[in-house]
């Protein structure tokens, strides 16, 4: 949907803010803050069972403590043989350079060798297109969307009819999912497989904040913030990297799962300081503002300031494009 529906969600979103604002401090992401001490614990149990085997049979204490450091053995009882999924998930840096255009083939003849972070549509881009990318030194991640379903996808019969609701607001051919439901879930899961397979090192899922529109379900922030943790634990566990797309109202509760977050004209809605908790966290915010006019060539310069040096936007990796997500960008 990327763009013109944002307008309508962003002010749903400040409307849903306010008022379940007091519910966002009463509801932080416990279960992880427990499931982490509770993975400190074990690990220090193995650290100590470790180094307690390494004195014994005269192991150097050095590899056994570095081993330590490795963030998420399995279980006590049986570690893991190989790299743990986590350690080898991208992270990348503030300020990273990128492009966003899901709208063009992009190739490496046609990428800008200075621009690191390329998100390009899963469906279209092929294995071969990404590992040239790749090799080119970009860093390519898959986009989809994870909360709609779009006519026109390979994929699209396999939504059942139950969990397909209203249509989006200026996208015929797109309808908004029940994001709670299994088989969606579990067409989530396949993409991002596919994702995986094809060579992609993260996902982009899109149109996760239904719940901030007129869906067609009684949708909730909680269930976009479920959902949001079931997309990151999925792409994690096929060791991808996860980023949030728009959704600033959910920052502060999902911040820790991701990777980084994209998103499309805080500076517009004067929303920018929504994304700084990633900027804070050592993640880069990918910041896109869209121009009107798909055929502009350039931007007035009172654009390119409320673009570029919005209020909030420290830090963020901004550029200014066409709603189609074509091949023209203006750096920040
Ligand atoms: C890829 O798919 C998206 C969504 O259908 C479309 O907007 C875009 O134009 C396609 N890109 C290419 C290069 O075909
Ligand atoms: C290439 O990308 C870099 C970083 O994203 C940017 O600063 C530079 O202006 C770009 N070059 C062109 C020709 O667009």
């Amino acid at each position: 949907m990327n763009g013109k529906v944002q307008k309508e969600a962003e002010s749903h979103i400040k409307e849903a803010s306010s008022q379940v604002g007091s519910n966002i401090a009463t509801l932080p992401s416990w279960k992880d803050r427990f499931l982490t001490r509770k993975k400190i614990y074990i690990l220090t149990m193995v650290g100590v069972v470790v180094l307690a085997l390494g004195l014994g049979l005269g192991i150097g204490l050095t590899q056994a403590a570095a081993h330590c450091t490795h963030p998420k053995p399995a279980s006590a009882s049986t570690p893991s043989p190989s790299v743990s999924s986590t350690a080898s998930i991208i992270q990348p840096s503030v300020g990273t350079t990128w492009d966003y255009p899901l709208g063009f083939s992009l190739a490496t003849s046609n990428a800008n060798k200075s621009t690191i972070f390329y998100p390009v549509d899963l469906e279209n881009t092929s294995a071969d297109t990404i590992a040239k990318l790749k090799s080119a030194g970009h860093t390519v991640i898959c986009y989809f969307s994870a909360g709609s379903v779009e006519d026109y996808r390979e994929d699209a019969g396999d939504f059942p009819s139950v969990a397909i609701g209203n249509t989006l607001d200026g996208w015929p051919d797109e309808k908004w999912l029940d994001i709670r439901n299994s088989q969606v879930r579990e067409v989530m899961a396949t993409r991002i497989a596919s994702a995986a397979s094809k060579g992609c090192v993260g996902v982009d899922p899109d149109n996760i904040d239904g719940y901030t529109n007129k869906p067609g379900f009684a949708l909730t922030e909680d269930d976009t913030v479920d959902y949001v943790q079931y997309l990151a634990e999925t792409a994690h566990a096929a060791g991808l990297g996860y980023g949030l797309k728009n959704a600033g109202a959910i920052v502060d509760r999902v911040v820790d799962v991701a990777q980084w977050a994209i998103n499309e004209e805080c500076a517009e809605y004067n929303e920018c300081a929504d994304w700084s908790p990633f900027v804070k966290a050592g993640k880069p915010v990918f910041h896109v503002e869209y121009v009107d006019d798909d055929d502009a060539t350039s931007v007035s310069a009172s654009k390119l300031s409320k673009a570029c040096a919005a209020s909030g936007q420290s830090g963020f990796s901004t550029i200014v494009k066409h709603y189609t997500l074509d091949n023209w960008v203006i750096y920040c």
